[in-house]
């Protein structure tokens, strides 16, 4: 669904509801965490909205963290060719042409997909809108080296970036607030 953007001013004034259900696409089928993000509010910039879900991930549980990464589809996976992506995952996916890809890259992509599932039990989730198809292979291969742990801490830093550009999607910024001594002040 595509959703128009608000103002930091509208969003610093919606309802924890009203935010949540603005924001429940940014990280993929987790929409608790927009609820926890809502707390963090007043925000003076975007960033300060994804550093408020950055924080809401980090400070999770292991186990909740690991399921959050488990909520990502494969790339170019059964859920792609199923139509069943969520809107802004699909959007995504095409951004860097993996709907479109040849016989030949489609099957080396199952076999990536399947050699990371092996490897560490979980799908292989990059940011895909700042990666190209030959980077999104690349970094396929080069995290199969990786340890349990640094790939875990891998893609948990890749879905802050996704996170991130999705937020980018649903904030409209006018920079028209500014923070001094820990208050958000209207710059006219
Ligand atoms: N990168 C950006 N979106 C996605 C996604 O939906 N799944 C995976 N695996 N990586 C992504």
């Amino acid at each position: 669904m595509t959703r128009t953007p608000l103002t930091l001013e509208q969003l610093n004034a919606l309802s924890d509801d009203a935010f949540t259900e603005h924001f429940a696409g940014v990280l993929e089928h987790s929409p608790h965490y927009a609820r926890r993000a809502a707390a963090g509010r007043p925000f003076a910039d975007v960033e300060e909205v994804a550093a408020a879900f950055a924080r809401a991930v980090a400070a999770d549980e292991p186990g909740a963290q690991v399921q959050l990464i488990r909520a990502h589809p494969d790339l170019a996976g059964k859920a792609a060719l199923a139509g069943e992506l969520t809107a802004e995952s699909a959007s995504e996916q095409t951004s860097a042409g993996l709907d479109r890809l040849s016989p030949e890259e489609y099957a080396e992509f199952q076999r990536l997909n399947a050699a990371y599932h092996e490897r560490f039990g979980l799908p292989y989730v990059v940011c895909v809108r700042e990666n190209t198809k030959d980077t999104i292979f690349e970094g396929a291969r080069r995290r199969l080296t990786h340890t349990q742990e640094e790939e875990q801490a891998a893609a948990l830093h890749e879905i802050g970036r996704i996170a991130r550009l999705r937020i980018l999607d649903l904030v409209q910024e006018g920079r028209q607030e500014k923070r001094m001594d820990g208050r958000l002040i209207r710059i006219p």
